[in-house]
């Protein structure tokens, strides 16, 4: 695992950029800023650049940056993704986590996610104990590729942590500490698997929060699990979200099968304040811990983007260009 710990020297530099990139730009919309910021990111420190070309060269698994700065008198963690946006809660932790992310690809979004919103705010949600998406905490969020769905998902999912005072862990399994043995790797290597948006994502008209639709109403995607180069392939499942074809048993077999070699593997990330990882979206699933929420504004409250390596894959692939994906 790649780590880069900021000296408070550096910490105090970062701080700097981004209250003097608030103060010339006071109206906060990273959508349309995201070019300005991917250039405010060559005044990082170069320490903490080199280190990001670095591990981005070398595709590591997990890329993790600490000591970033945070606000001392941080708001309460907000009840919901809903309320953050509404309040534009700590938005100088958004920005820092665009400039970081910046260094490693251009940060996107979805439409039909968190209401269209370059970076998401992951913290518990009442009511969504329960649920397959962020806002929950007494469910396990199994291990997954973000946004399996997706030929244009990120490569990389980028969390930034404002609070996490149960040390909740964030679990990951990449791919190297995995055996794919034969004849599971063949069956994985053939496109007989359908990948569907997950709950968080409302891209059927009737789907809400509350009642998410079938997932045979979704639109999907057919692929295999493991693609790229054979001797050293890259990786797209979730257990929850991914199906075989129709009348596939064995596919459906391998799935189950690759779901729980990655389980096994899996490890735990925990997060404190001031802490970013990037997480290969290639190489690793990721998932969450179970936690009991508070819901008393102390909160686990982390910054959530996707970063894409170059977002020209994207625009041809939904002839858009849009750092917004539909
Ligand atoms: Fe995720």
């Amino acid at each position: 695992m790649a780590r880069y710990v900021l000296n408070d020297e550096e910490r105090n530099e970062v701080a700097a950029i981004a209250d003097g990139y608030l103060a010339r730009y006071p109206v906060w919309e990273p959508l349309e800023q995201a070019d300005t910021i991917r250039a405010e990111a060559q005044r990082l420190p170069v320490g903490v650049r080199q280190f990001l070309v670095a591990s981005r060269g070398a595709e590591d698994a997990l890329i993790r940056v600490a000591n970033l700065p945070v606000d001392d008198n941080l708001v309460p963690t907000p009840g919901s993704w809903q309320i953050a946006q509404k309040e534009g809660a700590a938005v100088r932790e958004e920005l820092v986590l665009l400039l970081i992310a910046s260094v490693l690809g251009d940060p996107f979004a979805w439409t039909h996610q968190q209401g269209g919103r370059l970076v998401h705010d992951v913290c518990p949600a009442k009511g969504q104990e329960n649920s397959l998406t962020s806002a929950s905490s007494e469910q396990q969020l199994t291990l997954h590729t973000e946004d399996v769905f997706h030929a244009c998902r990120g490569d990389y999912v980028a969390l930034m942590c404002l609070r996490n005072p149960d040390a909740v862990g964030t679990t990951v399994s990449t791919l190297d500490a995995v055996d794919f043995a034969e004849p599971l790797r063949r069956v994985l290597q053939e496109d007989r698997f359908r990948f569907f948006p997950d709950d968080s994502h409302h891209v059927v008209p009737t789907h809400t929060s509350e009642n998410p639709s079938a997932l045979e109403e979704r639109p999907y995607e057919v692929a295999s699990v493991l693609f790229g180069p054979a001797d050293s392939p890259y990786l797209r499942i979730d257990a929850d979200f991914t199906d075989s074809l129709p009348d596939d048993a064995e596919a459906r077999r391998s799935l189950d099968a690759a779901a729980g070699l990655l389980a096994q593997a899996a490890d735990r990330v925990v997060l404190n304040p001031g802490e970013a990882v990037f997480i290969d979206n290639y190489l690793t699933v990721h998932g969450r811990d179970t936690f009991t929420p508070r819901y008393d504004g102390t909160d686990r409250w982390l910054k959530r983007t996707s970063v894409a390596r170059d977002l020209r894959r994207a625009y041809v692939h939904t002839k858009s260009r849009s750092r917004l994906l539909a």
